[in-house]
């Protein structure tokens, strides 16, 4: 499997440590060796951790190249009529806005304790999440998905400190118990992994159909194969 990485920073920079750790074979792209189809000629799989509107300003290019794609890029949208645009061309490609592996785990976590109405009458949900003092946005996105898949109301508190990379923790109390699910990142590695378990999937699995996916629906069907 050879990769054409675009994008080597804070995020495709960690692809990279990955690719040499494990010897794959792989040619970068920045803005000093910009994709171009016959450059692309001859990679399995492109990953892409470029600035959103960098990477739309590709989108054609790659479609034109029919190499999979595994998008981390955020920050944009997609063109319309995308997913039947790749069906049609008879092309795969797979995007995440957070390509953590854990993540998807803690989604079927926080799914189940979403169900706390079903026996309990007194109840109560709270998050609190913990980043560097760089982050501009509080609540976090992540937090912010995980209200949503919980689907009750409760508080979220943020707090700003240091380097934390990012930890957040959902509680579900009840005047007798407390029942806490805590997810912290130690690396930006999580989403280099998680890209790299998605270049592995389109590569070696070829039943997956045509299309564009979400990374969180393929992860989610090998968590439920029995
Ligand atoms: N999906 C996920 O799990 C996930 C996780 C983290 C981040 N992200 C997203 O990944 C993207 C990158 O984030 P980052 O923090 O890694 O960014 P970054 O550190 O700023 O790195 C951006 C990279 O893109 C290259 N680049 C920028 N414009 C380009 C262009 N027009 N043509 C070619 N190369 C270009 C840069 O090359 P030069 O240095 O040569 O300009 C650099 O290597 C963002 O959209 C971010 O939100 C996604």
């Amino acid at each position: 499997m050879k990769i054409a990485l675009l994008g080597k920073g804070k995020t495709g920079g960690k692809v990279l440590e990955l690719l040499l750790d494990g010897k794959i074979p792989h040619t970068i792209f920045d803005s000093k060796n910009i994709p171009s189809a016959d450059k692309l000629l001859g990679h399995d799989i492109i990953i892409s951790f470029l600035p959103g509107e960098a990477f739309k300003s590709y989108v054609p290019l790659l479609v034109e190249t029919k190499i999979p794609v595994i998008c981390g890029s955020t920050g944009m949208t997609w063109p319309s009529h995308f997913d039947a645009d790749l069906v049609e061309k008879e092309i795969k490609w797979i995007y995440a806005t957070n390509f953590s592996l854990g993540m998807n785990i803690v989604h079927q976590m926080i799914l189940l304790m979403s169900k706390a109405n079903k026996i309990f009458d007194n109840y109560k949900f709270s998050l609190n999440e913990i980043h560097h003092i760089k982050k501009l946005d509080a609540p976090s996105g992540t937090a912010i998905s995980w209200k949503s898949w919980a689907g009750h109301e409760m508080e979220i508190t943020s707090e700003r400190i240091g380097d934390v990379a990012g930890i957040h923790e959902l509680t579900l109390s009840t005047p007798y118990e407390k029942i806490s699910i805590r997810h912290e990142a130690l690396d930006r590695k999580i989403f280099a992994e998680g890209a790299l378990y998605a270049a592995n999937k389109l590569f070696s699995d070829k039943s997956l159909a045509p299309g564009l996916h979400l990374f969180q629906d393929i992860v989610e069907l090998e968590l439920n194969k029995k």
